[in-house]
Order: structure tokens, then sequence, then C-alpha cells
């Protein structure tokens, strides 16, 4: 795996020149040191996977671990302007947005990422029946995303939840006796 630096980040990825072939596009939002990234490009081997991820150590390790992987590229960006500024519209197979910063105190709840505006623009980048794969361990957060999934329109829930591969951040907290609650969502209708 590359670190993948665009030439500008004022423009839609080209997709194609970055992977070098066409294929189902899996994005990971926040995606840490890369665990779920890699286990996910092996088990997958004609997906293209974006990791994206704010913390340069963080993109530094996951590029560290991908390095045998062809079919693997990490973006060291703010995920929710690169959910809207620079993957193209319909680009997106999958979004994975597994155990986001969880701001657990009441007068930081806005620096969530999960808002009206970000589900746009998942919406937005999604392809037709593309799928976006959550996972919190937080319940207050939980029931904040699954209220704005509801009041959206634009996604379908499936049922059960999708089993992904376990991250890191997820075997902490299971390790600590925490509860795991996940939504699967696919985008249904254009959002008028
Ligand atoms: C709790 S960790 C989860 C990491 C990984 N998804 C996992 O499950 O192991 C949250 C990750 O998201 C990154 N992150 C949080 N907010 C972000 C944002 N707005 N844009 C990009 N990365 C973000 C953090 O730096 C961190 O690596």
């Amino acid at each position: 795996m590359i670190e993948l630096l665009p030439d500008t980040y004022f423009a839609p990825l080209d997709l194609l020149t970055i992977f070098g072939r066409e294929g189902p596009l899996h994005v990971d939002l926040g995606c840490g040191d890369g665990d779920l990234l890699c286990e996910l490009a092996r088990r997958i081997p004609h997906g293209n996977f974006l990791g994206i991820e704010k913390l340069a150590g963080r993109v530094a390790k996951a590029c560290r671990k991908s390095a045998h992987l062809e079919n693997v590229r990490v973006l060291h960006v703010e995920s929710a302007y690169a959910v809207r500024y620079l993957l193209p519209e319909g680009s997106v197979q999958t979004f994975y947005l597994l155990f986001p910063d969880p701001w657990p105190k009441r007068r930081h709840h806005r620096r969530r990422i999960v808002t009206t505006d970000f589900l746009d623009a998942i919406h937005r980048a999604l392809g037709e029946t593309g799928i976006f794969q959550i996972a919190t361990d937080q319940p207050d957060y939980f029931h904040q995303i699954r209220e704005a999934v509801e009041n959206h329109r634009g996604f379908d829930k499936i049922e059960p939840a999708a089993a992904l591969p376990s991250t890191k951040f997820e075997r902490r907290f299971i390790q600590a006796g925490a509860s795991i609650y996940r939504l699967s969502l696919r985008k249904t209708s254009p959002v008028t």
C-alpha cells in the first residue's frame, strides 16, 4: 500500500488512476491502524479499499500494515470533508464508520460526525443500493444515529446488521465489558 497523496484536495479523486483498475470501492472512515481495511482487502481481492484517517501516526501505521496489499490506499484527511468533496458521486459500494469518536460530554455532542449533512454526503457518494455500516459502543450516540437515519428517508435498515471482522477498538471495548451497537443501511431512493 501507498499513502495516497492526491494532486489536489479541491477536486474529486480520480479513482481509476489511484487504484489502477475498476472495482467496487470500500471506504473505511476513521480507519485507525488499518486492521479492518487489511482484513477486508484480503477477503475481497477484487475490491478497492480506501482508508480515511485524520491522525498522521495512524495513517503511517495503516500504511505499514497494508504494505503488501495492492488494493489498499490510505488518505490523511478529515472524513466528512472526504465524503463531501473528494469522493465522486455514486462511487462508493460500502462505507464503514466503526467506532467514530464518541464525544461523550453533552457540550461536545455537536462534534460528533453523524449529522443530517453527513448522511446527505454519504447518500450522494454511495452508488445505487450502496451500503453504510456503522458501529459504536455508545448507546446514546447509537440512539442519535438511528434517529437521524429514520428522519433522513434515503436509507433502509438491513436486519440483522452485518457481522464484520472485529476492529482494534471493538476488541478493546468488548474486553472492557461494553455492548456493541450496529447498524447496516442500504441506500434507497434519491433524497429530494
Ligand atoms: C475510536 S477510533 C476507531 C478506529 C477503527 N475504526 C477501529 O474501529 O478500530 C476512531 C478513529 O477515527 C479517527 N477519526 C475521528 N474523527 C475523524 C474524522 N473526522 N476524520 C478522520 N478520522 C477521524 C480517529 O483518529 C481514530 O483513529
